[in-house]
């Protein structure tokens, strides 16, 4: 080897220690066990903290974060691949019997790995609704939290890019609702799809509820549009790790990083309980789960990020919940907090699957290892080519019939607010079959009714918890996936698919647009699974409410040192995917916290 090349080699080997010298993996390398934070959870809205806290050199912050790195993770950068689910990546929960999915349990995917959901998600940026957050700020009585006081930190958030092909977007997107000076790329599609002209042909020729919307998230989301999604220009994903933890960020001296450290417990710090109660500062937590139990010390605030299941089932194991409840399976209680781990929200989806004559699906990529070969060459050279989009390039939003909601009640957030999503694809999702070719149009309720929970029923804190979506146990819920599944239906009889859908695959051919109520149910109840947007199980709500688990302000009720800054505060879910809403409460709670520690 030339002694030029031995150099340059030397090089990048220290740059990149010097890049990641502050992620690490056993806890014996941690300069200190003492922090101003500790951020337990380096997900979606953990890293946001983390890098919003750091920006004053003055503080010192440490996550705390089960799973993995994701810099050697290369398949999670590759949007397309998304559509497979990696279990490598995920805490593999799954739900308890759903008396609402005919007695079945299903499979809740939450990433497991440095970024967390953001690392494994499928990408999609949804704001949702402006009535959404203003219905935030109502039940909480926080004006901070509506859709017009959220606009900055949307922003410090959003870095929207051109498209990875550099395609002309003009008609496809409002820019003047978009901002190119945040941190996570988000941006349009850089591949086309065959059916892209036909998506939108169908629009035209059935009109009504279908109608274009030149940018669902400008607040009114309902109608047809071109999909947004947070991928880089250079066609990778943006998770919360490549953007908030990007190498400028995490080489901050004061920024460490400690992976496969599971928290256990948060433990009340007797030295410093205050007239208001308990202060949590300490985090109680294992490496080896069968190894000794560590801890590490915060000085002004513990911050639990850990995620809509991790968090309560963290405060659960520590003692803040129903006390009741807690003594009950063996916990001594601490801080009687009824509402943790209940009103748990998510959307029930179905993917309605069709065969179709075109070969210009993604199905030959994910099972042709030969194609897949060359368009990931292609990726990794230039990061363009049908990898670079999630397998469709638009989503539409629908609210339910009045008859509906005169008979059940609106559970959404205002008029004009989504009940029902649909999403075109371009193939199938997941791993397709060995043969056929298909075409896709998934169909979500977006403000369900339904409320489940999450428990625990074991004094181990390693236990997984039981997690109760209640899917489609609210009578509003399966009414409403029933007009979802009727608009599916709509959409696809317009002409423009004639030869193009050829027959329903799968489970999908035991109903017909006509198919009577009973009919439609059942085959809701035999195949709605998760959308993986769970969110509500440490709710905010106002100071002075007699429910939920956190204040406005986001720190726990009745508690001192302890807040929760992730998708278990949303009140509701809001009518879109959550990744977008999860990161704008990250961005503004981390300028909560800064004003509180000037
Ligand atoms: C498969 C999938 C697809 C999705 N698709 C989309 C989409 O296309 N668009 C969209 O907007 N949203 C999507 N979502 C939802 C969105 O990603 C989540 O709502 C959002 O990322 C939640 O952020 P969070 O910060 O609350 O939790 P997470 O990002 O899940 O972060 C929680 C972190 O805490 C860690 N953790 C948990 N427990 C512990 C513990 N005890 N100790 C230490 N660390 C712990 C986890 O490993 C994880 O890193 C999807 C989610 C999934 C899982
Ligand atoms: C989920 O299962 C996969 C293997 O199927 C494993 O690699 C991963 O570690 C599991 N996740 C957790 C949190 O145990
Ligand atoms: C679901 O289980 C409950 C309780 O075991 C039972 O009463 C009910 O009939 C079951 N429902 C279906 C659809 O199997
Ligand atoms: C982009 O498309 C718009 C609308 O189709 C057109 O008006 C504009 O000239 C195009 N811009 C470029 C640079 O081609
Ligand atoms: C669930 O949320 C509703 C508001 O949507 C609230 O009235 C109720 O008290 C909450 N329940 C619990 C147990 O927190
Ligand atoms: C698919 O389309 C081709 C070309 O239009 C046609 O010849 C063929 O019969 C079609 N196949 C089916 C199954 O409809
Ligand atoms: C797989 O893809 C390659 C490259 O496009 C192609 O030549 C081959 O015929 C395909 N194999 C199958 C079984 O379709
Ligand atoms: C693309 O790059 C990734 C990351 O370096 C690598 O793991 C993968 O094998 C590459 N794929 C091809 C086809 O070159
Ligand atoms: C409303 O729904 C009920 C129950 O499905 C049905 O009987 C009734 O005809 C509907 N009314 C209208 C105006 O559609
Ligand atoms: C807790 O629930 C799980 C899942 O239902 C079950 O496997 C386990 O046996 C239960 N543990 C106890 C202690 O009841
Ligand atoms: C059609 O429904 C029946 C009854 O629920 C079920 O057994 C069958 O598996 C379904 N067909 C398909 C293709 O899923």
């Amino acid at each position: 080897m030339l002694v030029s090349d031995l150099a340059s080699v030397l090089l990048r080997l220290s740059v990149v220690a010097v890049c990641n010298a502050a992620v690490y993996d056993s806890f014996s390398s941690l300069p200190t066990t003492n922090y101003d934070f500790v951020i337990v959870g380096g997900g979606t809205a953990g890293n946001v903290l983390a890098n919003r806290l750091t920006e004053d050199p003055k503080i010192s912050v440490l996550v705390l974060e089960a799973g993995g790195t994701n810099s050697n993770a290369f398949q999670l950068d590759v949007p397309l691949f998304s559509l497979n689910l990696k279990f490598q990546y995920d805490w593999n929960f799954t739900t308890t019997i759903q008396p609402g999915l005919s007695n079945r349990s299903t499979f809740m995917p939450r990433g497991f790995v440095l970024g967390g959901s953001s690392s494994v998600n499928g990408m999609f940026y949804t704001r949702g609704s402006a009535d959404d957050y203003d219905r935030f700020a109502a039940v909480t009585g926080d004006a901070g939290w509506s859709w017009d006081n959220l606009q900055p930190y949307l922003a410090k958030n959003e870095k929207w890019e051109p498209p990875a092909d550099r395609q002309n977007t003009t008609g496809q997107f409002n820019p003047a609702v978009h901002s190119t000076t945040g941190i996570n790329a988000v941006t349009l599609s850089g591949f086309p799809q065959s059916i892209d002209p036909m998506v939108f042909k169908a629009v035209d020729e059935l009109g009504g509820i279908f109608h274009f919307n030149e940018d669902y998230n400008s607040g009114k989301p309902l109608g047809f549009g071109w999909l947004q999604h947070t991928i880089t220009t250079q066609g990778r994903r943006s998770s919360s790790a490549t953007s908030y933890l990007a190498s400028q960020f995490i080489s901050r001296t004061n920024l460490d990083v400690l992976l496969h450290a599971r928290v256990s417990r948060i433990l009340p710090s007797s030295s410093q309980t205050s007239s208001s109660g308990f202060a949590f500062r300490i985090v109680e937590f294992a490496q080896d789960l069968d190894g000794p139990l560590l801890q590490v010390e915060a000085s002004k605030e513990v911050i639990l990020s850990a995620g809509v299941f991790g968090s309560p089932h963290i405060l659960l194991n520590s003692g803040i919940g129903d006390s009741r409840e807690l003594s009950d399976v063996g916990i001594k209680p601490l801080v009687d907090l009824p509402s943790v781990g209940k009103n748990l929200s998510d959307q029930p989806a179905v993917f309605n699957t069709f065969f179709t004559n075109s070969t210009r699906t993604n199905d030959d990529i994910l099972r042709n290892a030969t194609l897949l070969n060359q368009v990931y060459t292609e990726f990794n050279k230039t990061g363009m080519g049908p990898l670079v989009t999630t397998g469709g390039n638009q989503i539409s939003f629908y609210r339910v019939s009045e008859n509906l909601t005169d008979r059940f009640g609106d559970p959404s957030s205002g008029k004009d607010s989504p009940h029902l999503e649909m999403v075109p694809g371009n193939g199938f999702f997941g791993t397709p079959p060995p043969t056929g070719h298909y075409f896709q149009l998934g169909t979500v309720v977006v403000s369900p009714a339904s409320r489940g929970s999450v428990t625990i029923n074991s004094t181990n804190p390693f236990d997984p918890p039981l997690i109760d979506p209640a899917y489609l146990t609210s009578p509003f819920d399966i009414a409403a996936m029933r007009e979802a599944e009727h608009i599916m239906f709509q959409y696809a009889s317009a002409p423009v698919w004639d030869g193009y859908i050829l027959s329903p695959f799968g489970a999908l051919e035991n109903i017909t647009a006509s198919s009577p109520d009973d009919v439609l149910d059942e085959f809701i109840r035999n195949n709605v699974g998760s959308s993986a947007h769970p969110v509500g199980t440490a709710a905010m709500s106002a100071k002075n409410a007699d429910y939920g688990v956190v204040d406005p302000d986001l720190r726990v009720k009745g508690v001192d040192g302890l807040r929760i800054i992730d998708a278990s505060v949303f009140p509701f879910v809001t009518s879109g995917h959550t990744q977008a809403p999860t990161y704008a409460i990250a961005e503004r709670a981390a300028a909560l916290v800064q004003a509180a520690w000037v």
